[in-house]
């Protein structure tokens, strides 16, 4: 890693919003922690690093991001061990992703030492707002155009900034999902596997739909034969069918979860079989008709792994097994939390210890 040449700037707040009260029953995003880090590129370089407190931001109404919405952000998880250390879950893998979306959105490549550093020295900071048990510190990174300028092109100013809040568990039940074949999320050659806004966007009208009929979110299906499942949009997909965990392959269409990637790895290296293959949602079905289909469940950073307990398709909802007889799921999620919170060994060097 490349070292940063300019000093960040630190200014603490004064008035911190930590009680005692703050990390308890704690909802998804509705809390944040004292600072942010922010750093500036401005046609061509990096500067003006610092972390400040949390707090309103200015922008002018022509801001690039707010017209043509040029923007990437990042979801990654800080714990507490038991020895109070901080530790954080393959915080490398979000760089290289955060500019892997930054790439396929035409803005400049954040520098690891701004990511890194910048990550390290604010979560230092906030270490307090670490829940020690049940939750996490979710940390949100976001990029985004900051040119004053409404006509279509790159932007040569953008803002990257790290912030943070304490969480609890995304989805506090099984969720229910509906396939959708009416809209789609992504397409070859477009944007699905970046991780930006627009993608989220895109999401939310088939999203309040399958709210308004009693589910929490939608499988998302293939963008041109509209056969084969995709993603939820808020994690990864996978299904158990006769001891075999399938999930969909990374085609470019998919966002390339890292709780995704990791789950795998765990997996596979306790001798589950795991096929990443294009699956249709026909192949899901008749699994479940033919009582072989054993487990479904998402995976991603703020979701962590969420059972899934039924399908809507086609009129008829595919029911799974109930979760007290599922073993591969709760099995992995149990070894992934263990490993990111310092209490099982890593042998992946996964955690990043702050
Ligand atoms: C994450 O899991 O980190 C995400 O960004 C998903 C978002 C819907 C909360």
């Amino acid at each position: 890693m490349e070292t940063l040449t300019e000093k960040i700037l630190i200014q603490k707040t004064e008035d911190s919003r930590l009680s005692s009260e703050t990390l308890h029953n704690i909802p998804f995003g509705r809390i944040f922690s004292d600072h942010i880090f922010i750093a500036t590129y401005n046609n061509g370089t990096w500067q003006d690093l610092k972390i400040i407190p949390y707090g309103n931001l200015t922008m002018a109404p022509a801001m690039a991001v707010l017209h043509y919405g040029q923007a990437v952000f990042e979801g990654m998880k800080a714990y507490k061990s038991a020895t109070v250390e901080t530790l954080i879950f393959r915080p490398d893998a979000n760089f290289r992703r955060i500019n892997q979306s930054a790439h396929r959105l035409c803005m400049p490549p954040i520098p690891e030492s701004v990511f890194m550093e910048g990550l390290t020295e604010l979560i230092r900071l906030d270490s307090g707002w670490i829940p020690e048990s049940e939750g996490s510190l979710y940390i949100r990174p976001l990029y985004f155009a900051n040119d004053e300028f409404i006509g279509l092109k790159p932007s040569t100013h953008y803002t990257f900034i790290i912030m943070s809040c304490p969480v609890g568990a995304y989805y506090s039940e099984p969720v229910k999902l509906i396939v959708t074949d009416k809209y789609i999320r992504a397409c070859e050659g477009g944007t699905g596997a970046a991780k930006c806004a627009g993608n989220y966007a895109a999401s939310l009208l088939a999203d309040k739909e399958a709210k308004a009929l009693g589910y929490d979110n939608v499988i998302w299906l293939d963008g041109v034969h509209k056969k084969y499942v995709e993603e939820c949009g808020t994690m990864n997909l996978a299904f158990v069918i006769n001891n075999v965990v399938v999930t969909p392959q990374l085609t470019g269409t998919i966002l390339e979860g890292i709780t995704r990637d990791s789950v795998l790895k765990l997996f596979r290296d306790q001798g589950v079989e795991v096929e990443e293959r294009l699956i249709s949602i026909e192949e899901v079905a008749a699994a479940h008709d033919q009582g072989i289909l054993q487990e479904a469940f998402g995976m991603g950073t703020a979701a962590t792994i969420a059972q899934v307990s039924k399908i809507g398709y086609q009129g008829r909802d595919l029911v799974l097994p109930p979760i007290s007889e599922r073993k591969y799921a709760p099995s992995i999620l149990e070894q992934l939390e263990a490993i990111k919170t310092g209490k099982a060994p890593d042998p992946y060097n996964w955690i990043c210890k702050i």
